[in-house]
């Protein structure tokens, strides 16, 4: 059984005081509590799956209409389809293990009661995440699972490896939430299986509320920070960005599918090509609308939206406003 171990050093802050310090935090507590649903019981498991095969639309097969697809078998377009939801669910059930670890970190090293309230409630929505998916993957997928891409293993082992709740808060509520909620809102709408619908909607009710707990609680630790401390955080939102946004292109599932080297080559390069004429179809659509339009605004929000991050943010492609 294939286990990763990270080494961290984590300061416990132990709080005497019980009472209301954040009402804002403490609000999102009580809607995490009202909010909570049960994988076992509020999933219809037992929908019946679509009769041709398909988890999700074809459109978001990278090489969808090209001329490789089009020379493809139904057998093999129905193949490849699986697969590839089989790697996005894969790379999405790691980040969601990563999420409940970072999370049950947080509840020590934050202070503050509301915080640490807010935390362990959270810890239980990631566990849910990490459940559902994978029963989805059992259910539809006879199990089948990639391995965790290096980049999220990069991203994972700083963000559990440092001990700062702030530097922990803005690679996982910040950025990698930001990316989770853009990639499971294009699976909810573009989902063939009605059931995998049903699980990214349900986990998209949570992660509202995680990408919230950032929200709150980053404003006031960068207003505070040193230059040297905002140029970190500055820093670090970029190296984040950078991991979530390039290295996921699910070249297993072709290589898996029999594809040769030239012909995953070849793939690349379409992809490459529509990506350029900007009309990278439904991914690019609707993936670049939410992670580009709220990474830029929530970014905006928390003051790190900063003349040494635009240009980086431009480089990673993401649009940004003329205005700060
Ligand atoms: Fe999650
Ligand atoms: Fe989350």
């Amino acid at each position: 059984m294939e286990r990763r171990t990270i080494t961290s050093e984590i300061s416990t802050v132990f709080e005497f005081d019980y009472s209301v310090q954040a009402e804002d935090m403490r609000s999102l507590y009580e809607k995490a509590k009202r909010d909570q649903w049960n994988a076992s019981r509020d999933i219809p498991w037992d929908t019946p799956e679509p009769s041709d095969g398909r988890t999700l639309a074809d459109e978001l097969v990278d090489i969808h209409g090209s001329p490789i697809w089009d020379k493809m078998s139904e057998a093999d377009r129905v193949e490849l389809n699986r697969r590839i939801t089989a790697w996005r669910l894969s790379v999405l059930v790691y980040g969601e293990q990563g999420a409940l670890l970072a999370c049950s970190q947080l509840v020590d090293v934050v202070t503050g009661t509301d915080e640490k309230f807010f935390q362990a409630t959270q810890v239980v929505d990631e566990a849910r995440h990490n459940e559902v998916l994978e029963r989805y993957i059992q259910h539809r997928l006879g199990g089948l699972h990639y391995p965790m891409p290096e980049n999220e293993k990069v991203l994972f082992d700083v963000i559990l490896g440092d001990s700062r709740w702030y530097i922990k808060t803005i690679a996982l509520q910040l950025v990698a939430e930001t990316f989770a909620v853009a990639m499971f809102k294009m699976m909810h709408e573009c989902a063939h299986d009605p059931l995998l619908g049903e699980v990214c909607r349900r986990i998209l009710q949570d992660e509202s509320r995680h990408m919230g707990f950032g929200m709150l609680s980053l404003p006031g630790v960068i207003k505070e920070a040193s230059d040297a401390e905002r140029r970190e955080m500055e820093d670090f939102t970029c190296l984040a960005l950078e991991k979530v946004l390039s290295g996921f292109f699910p070249i297993d599932a072709y290589r898996d599918l029999g594809f040769s080297p030239a012909q995953i080559a070849e793939v690349q390069t379409y992809r490459r090509d529509v990506a350029a004429r900007n009309d990278y179809a439904v991914f690019r659509k609707y993936f670049k609308r939410d992670m580009h339009t709220s990474m830029v605004q929530n970014l905006a929000r928390i003051g790190l939206l900063t003349e040494r991050v635009r240009p980086r943010l431009a480089a990673l492609g993401i649009q940004l406003p003329d205005v700060a």
